[in-house]
C-alpha cells in the first residue's frame, strides 16, 4: 500500500490535490498544535496554526479578538482566515482552534477542500488541567463549569471528523503522530 506522506505527492498537474490537507481539531487543551506540527514534520508538509495566523494577520490574539471585540467577530476572521488558507494550493497539517469545527459553515470549508480530519479526543480533565496550567489566556474557558459545558456541547461535532484519536495522559506528542500517521494510511487504505 502507498504511504501517504505530502512531499511523496506533487501539488496540481496530474495529481489530484485530495488528502493532501490534514486538519487537526479537539478541544482546548487536546494537544492539537503541538500535535500537528509533529504529524507535519513526519509527514513532510508544512504546518500551520489557524489562531496564530489570525494573530499574524490581524495584529491581535484570538483571546484578545474574541474579549475586546465579541466571540462573533473572532467566528467571522477565523472564517475567512481558513477559507483564504484552504483555498492555497499547499499541502498542510493544519492545527484548528478549539472552536472552528464546532461551526457548520467551517466544516463544509474544510470537507469542500478535501481536508482528512482527524479529532484529538482528550478527556475532559487532562483538558482541563492543561488549559488550567497553560499561561495562555482563554476567553471561552474561564471556568472548569464553562469549560465542561462547552466540552460537552461540542463533542457531537468533533465526532464528525473522519478519524478519531484517543488521547490519554501518558501519550507522547511524537507516540500520538505516529498513531495519526498509521490511522492515515488505514483510512486511506
Ligand atoms: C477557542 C479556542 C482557542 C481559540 C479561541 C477560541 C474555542 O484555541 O481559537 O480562544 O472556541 O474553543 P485553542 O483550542 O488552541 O485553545
Amino acid at each position: 500500500m502507498e504511504k501517504w506522506a505530502c512531499s511523496s505527492l506533487p501539488i496540481g498537474g496530474v495529481v489530484r490535490l485530495e488528502r493532501q490537507r490534514v486538519v487537526v481539531t479537539g478541544f482546548m487543551g487536546s494537544g492539537k498544535s503541538s500535535v500537528a506540527e509533529e504529524l507535519a514534520r513526519k509527514l513532510g508538509c508544512a504546518f500551520v496554526d489557524l489562531d496564530q495566523t489570525i494573530t499574524r494577520l490581524s495584529g491581535h490574539t484570538p483571546a484578545q479578538i474574541i474579549t475586546e471585540e465579541g466571540e462573533q467577530k473572532f467566528r467571522e476572521l477565523e472564517t475567512r482566515q481558513l477559507r483564504n488558507l484552504l483555498a492555497t494550493n499547499s499541502a498542510m497539517v493544519v492545527a484548528l482552534g478549539g472552536g472552528t469545527w464546532a461551526s457548520q459553515i467551517n466544516r463544509e470549508l474544510i470537507v469542500g477542500s478535501d481536508a482528512l480530519t482527524i479529532w484529538l479526543d482528550t478527556p475532559f480533565e487532562l483538558c482541563w488541567q492543561r488549559i488550567e496550567a497553560s499561561d495562555e489566556i482563554r476567553p471561552l474557558a474561564r471556568s472548569r463549569e464553562q469549560s465542561q459545558e462547552l466540552f460537552n456541547q461540542r463533542r457531537a461535532s468533533y465526532s464528525l471528523a473522519d478519524i478519531r484519536v484517543s488521547v490519554r495522559a501518558s501519550d507522547t506528542v511524537d507516540s500520538l503522530a505516529d498513531t495519526i500517521t498509521t490511522s492515515i494510511n488505514d483510512h486511506r487504505g
